[in-house]
């Protein structure tokens, strides 16, 4: 998802995003864009870009602010058992408890249940007090045997969740996770929002192994406290990240891998100039026969009949095999599988070691796994073949630029637009890292001069456009999104961002899903569709659509981190449905928090 499943549309996603009251629309969009300009390539780079799973829905950023709004809650929340020696006070949630001397209880123990049952209900209360304040001194003694004894005694007077609560923090002290989740059951069942008992449960199910449970639990916490407990919020995130983690692996083990959408695909292979020796129409069935049909399928922007052609012809062997095994790899990457990736190019060179583009595109792979050194060492190697080559400044600028080297990038980019002045990413490149240094000028007459060159292209329109908006000019990006929708219909991304000015901005949201809906039509693998889509909805209040989105998105998903990442989204979703169905009171903080 492609990594673009990060759906930045909403500022606050990020736990170390601040969503300033001043200027949300701004921030916001700001904060789209920023990391936009990559789609191209940074988006092969799945590692790169996608977001740790704390991109979360219930927005960090929201309740950051609530912090401070609510700081001052009355609640005073007494440490209860937390096996640090205190007492499990007498009651967490200042529920009545008037008689906590731990006076005598010699009276009441050990009393049978018909004994108990004829007792008034003054006096039921009173031994229960005296009972549990005998269990809270055994307690603060770390007597949790006797604290036990002495709370299942109190609640044979009076079933109150408190004494459950706290006996389960006695069985928390003695390891039995078991009875730590049957009594905070009881407690629960008693008063259905004991932030105790939920966190104690929380912590009992993730030591069982249970983590969707512990997962929900903490989630609740978070939400019915208003994220003020910054423990249980990072164990919820902890818990989103393990379970998104296990699922991703389970589910990569059958999921058969894919190319990315179409889209994505002809960004990557346009970023390099292709074989450009004469076809041959052979139909003999042969390696070379093969090698055509692919380049045929190439042009046609069949990619699957491509890959499939390209397996065959380097099977049969051809006489462009260094080619053919080139473009084999680069299919193999595009479907995630790098190591596959590495294995064919490493071929492709010993075949033909004066073959440019495969040190290039061995780069991209050295730079995914993570080896700065190794990937620019493939362009010096370059180099040292064919200095003269522009693909190579090309996207030695691409990787300065991920590296922020924003300064030798658009040196890249120079070099390659003197090589080459015909390819448009160059320019379009210069132009944005020419913003990213700063210069704004210089980058809106790169765009300027871009648009001149090429004014039937639609990358170069959204490009611009993504820029214009970027510093508030929306009329013209809207005019410039458009234009690129105009001029090539069936590239998602200017309907993508026309929506989301649309939404942001204008806060047309039937207009924004509407236009996210066109991206679909037009790519229907596009993830950023599908993630801008769910964002929407989930912001609109409709968690149920928002889930069908994401669970899109999971089936888009290509490597085990986009996949963990998608399914962050759907668990963290659904875990809020679960929560708006067994709390339904407590929807409005569920709402407050969403923004
Ligand atoms: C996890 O905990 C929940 C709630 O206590 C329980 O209903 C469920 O059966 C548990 N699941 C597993 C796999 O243990
Ligand atoms: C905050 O959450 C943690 C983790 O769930 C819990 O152990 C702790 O008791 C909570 N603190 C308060 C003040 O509720």
């Amino acid at each position: 998802m492609v990594a673009v499943i990060k759906p930045d549309i909403s500022g606050p996603a990020t736990s170390n995003t601040t969503v300033t009251d001043a200027s949300p629309a701004t921030e916001r969009i700001k904060k789209f864009f920023e990391d936009k300009d990559w789609k191209f390539y940074a988006a092969v780079f799945a590692g790169v870009a996608v977001a740790g799973a704390g991109a979360y829905y219930l927005t960090a950023g929201s309740s950051s602010k609530k912090q401070k709004k609510s700081s001052s809650s009355k609640k005073k929340e007494a440490d209860e058992a937390t096996g640090k020696g205190k007492a499990p006070a007498s009651d967490a949630t200042g529920k009545a408890d008037k008689t906590s001397e731990p006076s005598s209880v010699d009276g009441w123990v050990n009393m049978t249940p018909e004994a108990i049952a004829s007792l008034t209900d003054a006096d039921r209360a009173e031994a229960a007090g005296a009972l549990k304040a005998k269990g809270n001194s055994f307690f603060s003694s770390k007597k949790y045997q006797e604290a036990i004894d002495f709370y299942t005694q109190a609640i044979l007077f009076k079933p109150d969740p408190i004494f459950y609560s706290n006996r389960a923090a006695c069985y928390a002290n003695l390891g039995k996770s078991d009875e730590v989740i049957a009594d905070c059951n009881e407690a629960l069942k008693l008063d259905s929002t004991y932030i105790k008992a939920l966190n104690r449960r929380a912590q009992a199910l993730e030591k069982k192994g249970n983590l969707s449970d512990s997962l929900y639990d903490f989630t609740c916490v978070c939400i019915l406290d208003g994220f003020k407990n910054e423990t249980a919020a990072k164990a919820m995130e902890r818990l989103l990240k393990k379970v998104s983690e296990e699922k991703a692996k389970e589910l990569i083990k059958t999921k058969k891998q894919k190319l990315p959408s179409p889209t994505f695909v002809s960004a990557y292979l346009d970023s390099f100039h292709q074989d450009q020796t004469p076809m041959t129409s052979t139909e003999d069935g042969s390696g070379d026969a093969y090698y055509n049909r692919a380049r045929k399928a190439l042009q046609e922007k069949k990619y699957e009949e491509a890959m499939d052609a390209f397996d065959k012809a380097v099977e049969l062997g051809c006489s462009q095999q260094a080619q053919a095994l080139n473009m084999q790899g680069t299919f193999v990457f595009l479907k995630g599988d790098t190591k596959g990736a590495v294995a064919a190019f490493n071929k492709a060179i010993e075949l033909d070691p004066k073959y440019v583009q495969t040190y290039i595109k061995r780069a991209s792979i050295y730079m995914e796994q993570g080896d700065i050194a190794a990937t620019f060492k493939q362009f010096e190697d370059a180099i040292g073949i064919d200095a003269s080559n522009p693909d190579i400044y090309y996207h030695r600028g691409q990787v300065n630029y991920i590296n922020g080297n924003f300064e030798a990038a658009a040196k890249d980019y120079s070099e390659s637009i003197k090589l080459d002045d015909s390819f448009v990413y160059s320019h379009i490149q210069l132009g944005v890292v020419q913003y990213k240094l700063g210069s704004i000028s210089s980058a809106m007459a790169t765009f300027k001069n871009t648009l001149k060159k090429f004014e039937n292209n639609a990358d170069v329109h959204n490009y611009y456009g993504e820029l214009l908006a970027d510093q508030q000019k929306i009329e013209e990006a809207m005019e410039m999104f458009g234009k690129a929708v105009e001029l090539d219909a069936k590239n998602p991304l200017p309907y993508i961002n026309k929506a989301m000015l649309m939404y942001q901005v204008r806060g047309d949201v039937q207009q924004a899903m509407d236009l996210c809906k066109g991206a679909l039509e037009a790519d229907p693998l596009c993830d950023a569709a599908v993630a801008s889509l769910a964002q929407i909805l989930l912001e609109q209040g409709q968690p149920a659509e928002a889930v069908r989105y994401y669970e899109m998105a999971i089936d888009l998903a290509r490597t085990e981190a986009e996949l963990e990442h998608a399914i962050s989204y759907v668990e963290a979703t659904k875990t809020q449905i679960r929560f708006a169905q067994e709390y339904p009171s407590a929807v409005p903080k569920l709402n407050a928090l969403r923004g």
